[in-house]
Order: structure tokens, then sequence, then C-alpha cells
């Protein structure tokens, strides 16, 4: 590798036209002259595991970025075009490039996190690098133009998503400039001669500006390979969620129904474990893990794992956490709540359940068995018993006291 007399630059500029949304500028040089320049905003959304469970963070390349010139390439004498971005404590992101001659291309994306950077993993349980990389980005455009994309692009890499926006990008530069002439990405181009919606007669759940109501009860089941049902649930789902919208462009906590309708099952069951995938159209995945302790014959629900790729957000986003106990029941019964519940996932994810039955384990004749209650159900039970007692016993009161009423004014008549 020639790492000659490569140095690195850092601009930070400002963009008035995008209501100052602060992007970061990096070039890789050699020599007197610039062989890669980049001015983009990039956020990571990395998902990472505590000791109890997993976590998301986003993170967002700050604008103390500095190019790596140790490592950053121009791409002469044979080697890879390479450039290397590091910030903070020991993370890193690459972008490697190759060219035919005619078109150049991002040939690789690569992310590196510190997970002992506390400030960004609090309670990672690794304290390793991690190093994942993303092979065929699709980012390309003809060599001697500069690649524009003002959309957000989010490529998924291995367990995390880079997310780049206001890109300008230029690689094998004929000059120390972009270069004027743009080749535009193609979200770009859609956005421009496409009306924003072009919804035909199904409108996919757009988040709603307004609470919605309680959510529809929808039936969903996981079939075995044989094709008998295994896995029985009915419930009305709503998600509690927080993530940063574009369209407010801020973090906002939103409470989004599932419309069955637009829902699909799917799952597997096992002998101690059987997991629910249900997917919703418009990019909402939430999967449910029950577990079955064969020792005590109660199972319960161990995982909730939401995956959301919503086009309100900035990138796709997941909570997960799999030690959780809720749903706790019997083997050979189903669980019953049809008070509403909520099931806290992480700090910014719950899951709020109404009319709730579920059955993971020994689902016979396609039906739910004997159902155990929650407690909630059992103390709504407990009011009715109570008032009426509470009536029983008045009316006994009144009865007793005319009794006795009755009892005197006999007896005063008799003395008269
Ligand atoms: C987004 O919000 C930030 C801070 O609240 C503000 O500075 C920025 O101008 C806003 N951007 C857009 C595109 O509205
Ligand atoms: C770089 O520029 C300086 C002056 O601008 C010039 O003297 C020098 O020869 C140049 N070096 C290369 C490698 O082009
Ligand atoms: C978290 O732990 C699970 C279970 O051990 C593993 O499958 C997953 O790959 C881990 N995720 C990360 C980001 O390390
Ligand atoms: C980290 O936690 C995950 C589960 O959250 C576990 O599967 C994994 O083995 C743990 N890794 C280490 C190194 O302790
Ligand atoms: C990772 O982060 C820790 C703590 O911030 C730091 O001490 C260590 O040097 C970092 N590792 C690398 C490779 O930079
Ligand atoms: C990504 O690109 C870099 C630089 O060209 C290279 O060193 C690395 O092997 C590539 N990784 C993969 C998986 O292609
Ligand atoms: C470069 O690749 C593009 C797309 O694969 C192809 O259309 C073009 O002909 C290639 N150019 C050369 C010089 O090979
Ligand atoms: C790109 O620009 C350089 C310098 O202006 C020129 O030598 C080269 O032929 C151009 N390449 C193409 C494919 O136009
Ligand atoms: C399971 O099988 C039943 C018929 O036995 C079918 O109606 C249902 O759609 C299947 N469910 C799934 C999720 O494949
Ligand atoms: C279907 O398979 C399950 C186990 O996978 C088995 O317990 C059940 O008896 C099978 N049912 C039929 C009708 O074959
Ligand atoms: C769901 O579909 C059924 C039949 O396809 C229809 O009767 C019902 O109105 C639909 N519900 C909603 C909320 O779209
Ligand atoms: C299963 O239940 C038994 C008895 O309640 C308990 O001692 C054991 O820890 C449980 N096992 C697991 C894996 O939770």
């Amino acid at each position: 590798m020639t790492l000659s007399r490569a140095f690195a630059a850092l601009v930070i500029a400002w963009f008035a036209d995008l209501g100052c949304i602060q992007a970061v500028t990096l070039e890789v040089n050699e020599g007197n002259s610039t062989c890669i320049k980049t001015e983009l905003s990039a956020t990571f959304s990395i998902t990472y595991n505590t000791s109890s469970s997993t976590r998301t963070v986003q993170v967002s390349l700050p604008n103390s970025t500095t190019v790596d010139a140790r490592s950053s390439s121009c791409g002469t004498a044979g080697s890879t075009s390479w450039l290397v971005a590091v910030f903070g404590s020991g993370h890193a992101m690459g972008l490697s490039f190759s060219t035919n001659g005619s078109l150049y291309s991002v040939a690789n994306l690569t992310l590196q996190y510190n997970l002992s950077d506390t400030s960004i993993f609090p309670e990672a349980n690794r304290s390793d690098v991690v190093t994942v990389v993303s092979p065929s980005v699709g980012i390309w455009a003809t060599i001697n133009t500069t690649y524009r994309c003002a959309s957000p692009s989010t490529f998924r890499v291995d367990e995390a998503a880079v997310t780049f926006s206001d890109m300008r990008l230029e690689a094998y530069m004929p000059g120390n400039e972009l270069s004027p002439t743009e080749s535009i990405c193609a979200a770009d181009q859609a956005s421009t001669t496409a009306p924003p919606t072009t919804a035909g007669t199904t409108t996919t759940a757009a988040p709603a500006p307004t609470p919605p109501g309680t959510p529809e009860r929808g039936t969903y089941t996981v079939n075995n390979s044989n094709g008998t049902e295994c896995l029985l649930a009915q419930m009305g789902l709503q998600l509690n969620v927080s993530y940063f919208s574009l369209s407010q462009n801020k973090t906002i906590q939103e409470l989004v129904n599932l419309t069955p309708n637009l829902t699909r099952s799917s799952g597997s069951c096992e002998a101690s474990r059987a997991s629910l995938v249900l997917t919703q159209e418009g990019g909402t995945t939430l999967n449910f893990t029950f577990t079955l302790n064969s020792t005590s014959n109660k199972y319960h629900l161990s995982e909730i794992t939401l995956f959301a790729n919503w086009s309100d957000a900035t990138a796709p986003f997941s909570f997960t956490n799999t030690s959780l106990d809720y749903l706790q029941s019997t083997l050979g019964r189903s669980y019953m709540c049809n008070a509403e519940q909520t099931l806290v996932v992480v700090p910014t994810f719950s899951l709020n359940t109404f009319k709730l039955q579920v059955q993971p384990f020994e689902v016979t004749t396609n039906q739910f068995a004997t159902a155990e209650e929650c407690q909630m159900d059992q103390d709504q039970m407990l009011i009715p018993i109570i008032v009426g007692a509470a009536l029983a016993g008045l009316v006994l009161i009144v009865l007793i006291a005319y009794l006795i009423g009755r009892k005197r004014s006999h007896a005063g008549y008799q003395t008269i």
C-alpha cells in the first residue's frame, strides 16, 4: 500500500438551504491533489448486547470526524481507493471505491465501533472493537462527475444500519474540487419527478398525528410443518414508541396500532420455544418468543423485538429485550387478559395489549385450552362480587331493620 504523503482535511459545512443540517466534509489527498472528497451527514443505528438485553443506539457522524491518512489511500500504484473517517474513541467508517474507467462506485462500506466506549454503548457486555462490512452499496456515478443524493439512503451493515443524507461525493477526481457535473441518485430523481404520495387503493399506515383508538383485535396463528396449528393468539396490539421523525424533525413518542388486515403471521414451534412473527405492511415487524420451563411446566413471554423500517424515521431501528417475564401460564392452558396490559420492552418502546389470549404450546384441535386469567381481569371480576356483596349486605340490613321495626310496632299495638 502506498501511504505516501497523503494528508487529510476536515471542514464543517453548513447548508443554509437545508435548514442548517450539519454536514461533514472529508477528503483524501496525495501530494498536492485531492482524489476523494465527500460532504455528507451520516447516522448509525447500532444494535449491541448488554448482559440482560439487546439495545439499539443512534450515533451521528460528529463534526470532530477526521480522515485517517494512514489507512486512506488514493488508489495509485495498484492499491484500493479508500476513505477512512475516524471519530470518537476508536470508531471509524470506511468507503472503498472501484472504477472501470467510465463509472466509479463504492465497493464496500465498513463500520468499526468500539464497544468499550461507554458514553455510546453503556452496559455493553463486550468491550472489543467490532468491524462490519457491507459489500455492494448502490452508490455509483459516471467518472468525472459528482454523485449527489439529498434523500436519506440507508444501508444495512450486519448489526448496524448506516444512513447517509445530503451527500455529495467524488472519487478518482480530475481536479481538487468536486466536479460541477452531477450524477443524481435514483431517490432524488424519484422525489423530483413523482409526487410524494402516489398511493393507490391501499393506504399503508402512515403514523397518524392524532392518537389512535383501541386497536382492532387480530387472530394470529403459527402452523407446524404438517399444517396443524401449534400457536394461537388473539389480541389487539398498540406500539408506544419513541423515534426521530423526519416530518416533525424531532424525536417523538407515538402510539401506533397494528391493523390485523395488513398483518401477516409466521413463526415456529419447538418443544420448549415458540415464536410468533407479525409483519405489517409499511415496515413493522414484531417478534414474540415464548419459553417453556419443562421443570415447572410453566411458560412465559421471554422476548419481544420490534423492527421498524418507517419512511418517517431517519433510519430503520429495532428494540429488543430477551429477558422478559410476561404472560406466565401453565403448560396445557392458555393465557388470557381482557384488560389493557402494558409490556415494557425498553424505555423507548412498550407494547400495549388488549383483549389478549395466547397459547404457544400444546395446542390441540386448533382451539384454546382453558384459560388462566391475568390478575387485572381477576381484580375486575372482584369488583362486581364486592359490589354484589355490599348490596346483599345492605338488603340484609334493611330487612333486619324492617323486621325489628315491625316487631316494635306490633309490640306497640299490644300495649295500647
Ligand atoms: C430541525 O431542528 C433543528 C433543531 O431543532 C433545527 O435547527 C433545524 O433547522 C431543523 N431542520 C429542518 C429541516 O427543519
Ligand atoms: C505542490 O505545490 C507546490 C507549490 O504549490 C509545488 O512547489 C510542488 O512541486 C507541488 N508538489 C507536487 C507533488 O505536485
Ligand atoms: C447478542 O446476543 C445474541 C445471543 O447470544 C447473538 O445472537 C447476537 O448476535 C448478539 N448481538 C450482538 C450485536 O452481538
Ligand atoms: C452478551 O449477552 C448476550 C445476551 O444478551 C449473550 O448471548 C452473550 O453470550 C454475552 N456475551 C458475553 C461476552 O458475555
Ligand atoms: C476504545 O474505547 C476505550 C474507552 O473509551 C479506549 O480506552 C480504547 O483506546 C478504545 N480503543 C481503540 C482501539 O481506540
Ligand atoms: C472492503 O474494501 C477494503 C478496501 O478496499 C478491503 O481492504 C476489504 O477487504 C474489503 N472488504 C470486503 C469484505 O470486501
Ligand atoms: C463499466 O461498467 C458499466 C456498468 O457495469 C458498463 O456499462 C460499462 O460499459 C463499463 N465500462 C467499461 C469501460 O468497461
Ligand atoms: C476525466 O477528466 C480527466 C481530466 O480532465 C480526463 O483526462 C479524462 O479523460 C476524463 N475521463 C473521462 C472518462 O471523461
Ligand atoms: C395454518 O393452516 C390453516 C389451515 O389449517 C390456514 O387456514 C392458515 O392460513 C395457516 N396459517 C398460516 C400462518 O400459515
Ligand atoms: C403434526 O406434527 C406435530 C409435531 O411436529 C405432531 O405432534 C402432530 O401429531 C402432527 N399432527 C398430525 C396431524 O400429523
Ligand atoms: C378487514 O377486512 C375485512 C374483510 O376483508 C373487512 O370486512 C374489514 O372491514 C376490514 N377492516 C379494516 C379495518 O379494514
Ligand atoms: C424452571 O423452574 C424451576 C422451578 O420453578 C426453577 O427452579 C428453574 O430455575 C426454572 N428454570 C429456568 C430456566 O428458568
